[in-house]
């Protein structure tokens, strides 16, 4: 009898423990050996805008679905923008007014925000700002801030992970022609290349998968990562050195990214613009919503790859693996013609960086706890969490008390990292960002200067930008106003 109750306990224990493997070993991802590199790498077309009468830069978006080829043979209902999936890369220069013309053909309400842009918060496209069906939203400012590279995707309450999961993201490249220091590769599409990363779950139909990973602390993290919306890419390389707009939009996973052969390249950018000198490096971890421009030098006639090794999050391993940590994924191939066109290295000096003066900052804390909360509050539409006072320069203090990964995004501003303890912050943190990764445990300081716009009723973001966390409340509102006043009140929001 009892032999008989311990040898079901066993099997049981067993039977768990072979489930509990099997779930561990499915866990991870590694494509390296399954790639072949046979599609050709798309590039988003840039959209040459319209200037009107009033000498404005106008861009026309038509946010709409329709249907795209991301699995060779199948038909993947998807979202984008003027095109089944994604959206054209926007350009600009400092100095320019824009209007954007943003039509939604979707069938449901969503926004279109403009990450790393300063901007007027009514201009930002928000969860505050939402387009309806049918509806046209046409903010309108001034482009005045460092060359960079940023991004657009939507931003609704609640649903930002499954819209740009179907589809709907961009570019946004600023150019700053008073302050170009010296060449860089900047021929778009020809040695100026972007790379938008984004992992999917695909059904063999080639359905898109929505289901929410089980034990997964961040999210769904999908076994296939297209680039440009392309599978399985390569791109021909007739330029010595190429440059590479690498942008994190996925909804959940972190990239580190470096080449098969661990050879290193030039890091020259960040997420709000230039470094001031270049860095070698050999790998660029980009978590959700982070930015990166690279430089790499190819030989005549090889075949290099492009790939996301391991990320570090600092998590236990049991997190590490279910978020992704142990994930080897193939990104692109580059093919080297045999006779390549030489290009100069890039400059020891790459930008003049504006100083923040923190004597008289005040320091402001944001902790993360769990996974759906900032200083223990859920998102709430009608309510300010913090009021900034125009011209200021603060400190923000973000402490990651999960044992979770997260990050922090902030909008309108750009931030410079803070080393501790008098070093400095590691080559990817000394160019400005607006968007930092925190692993478990972990304290980001940053500084940031609060300038140009200030509206007591509408609000700015800062959320941690792993979208399913942002989605179910891990996010907080800020205005800036006029130093002495008080925000309004925001009940009234549409
Ligand atoms: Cu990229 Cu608040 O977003
Ligand atoms: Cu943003
Ligand atoms: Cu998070």
């Amino acid at each position: 009898m009892m032999t008989k109750v311990a040898l079901a306990a066993a099997t049981l224990l067993v039977g768990a423990a072979a489930v509990a493997g099997v779930v561990w070993s499915a866990a991870d991802v590694d494509t390296v050996g399954r790639h072949r590199f046979e599609q050709e790498l798309r590039i988003p077309p840039l959209l040459a805008p319209r200037t009107d009468a009033a000498g404005r830069k106008v861009f026309d978006l038509d946010l709409r679905s329709g249907r795209s080829e991301l699995l060779p043979g199948t038909r993947t209902e998807t979202w984008g923008v003027n095109g089944p999936h994604l959206g054209p890369t926007l350009r600009a220069s400092r100095g320019d007014t824009v209007l954007m013309r943003v039509r939604n053909r979707l069938p449901e309400a969503t926004t279109l925000h403009w990450h790393g842009m300063h901007l007027p918060a009514h201009a930002d496209g928000s969860p505050h700002q939402p387009v309806a069906p049918g509806a046209t939203w046409m903010p309108s400012w001034k482009i005045d801030q460092p060359a960079a590279t940023l991004w657009y995707h939507p931003h609704p309450h609640d649903r930002t992970a499954d819209h740009v999961y179907r589809g709907v993201a961009g570019l946004w490249i600023l150019d700053d022609p008073q302050a170009r220091m010296a060449e860089l590769p900047e021929r778009y599409g020809v040695d100026d290349i972007p790379l938008i990363l984004q992992d999917k779950r695909l059904d063999d139909d080639g359905r898109l998968d929505f289901g929410q990973h089980a034990i997964s602390p961040i999210g769904r993290l999908g076994d296939t990562v297209l680039v440009n919306g392309t599978h399985d890419p390569h791109l021909r390389v007739r330029h010595r050195r190429v440059r590479l707009r690498l942008l994190n939009a996925s909804t959940a996973r972190v990239y580190n990214v470096g080449f098969a052969d661990d050879r290193d390249f030039t890091l020259v950018g960040t997420d709000s613009g230039l470094l001031e000198r270049p860095e070698r490096v050999r790998r660029i971890q980009l978590s959700v919503g982070e930015r990166a421009e690279l430089v790499v030098a190819v030989r005549p006639g090889e075949r290099i790859v492009l790939r996301s090794h391991p990320p570090e999050l600092g998590t236990d391993v049991f997190n590490n693996r279910f978020a992704g940590g142990a994930d080897t994924l193939e990104l692109l191939e580059l093919r080297a013609a045999e006779t390549l066109v030489e290009g100069p290295e890039p400059p020891a000096r790459l930008a003049d960086h504006e100083r923040l003066d923190l004597a008289a900052a005040r320091t402001r804390r944001f902790e993360l706890s769990g996974s759906a909360s900032i200083n223990g509050r859920r998102m709430d539409m009608d309510r300010i969490d913090d009021v900034v006072a125009l011209g200021s320069t603060e400190i923000w203090e973000v402490h990651n008390r999960a044992g979770i990964p997260h990050n922090f995004h902030v909008h309108d501003i750009h931030f410079r990292v803070l080393g501790e303890g008098g070093r400095r912050p590691p080559a990817h943190l000394r160019g400005w960002k607006d968007t930092v990764y925190v692993a478990p445990g972990e304290t980001v300081r940053f500084a940031a200067r609060f300038t140009d716009y200030a509206d007591p009723r509408t609000p700015y973001m800062f959320h941690c930008h792993i979208l399913e966390h942002e989605d179910r409340g891990m996010m907080g509102q800020f205005v800036v106003v006029q130093p002495g006043d008080e925000p309004e009140h925001l009940g009234d929001h549409p």
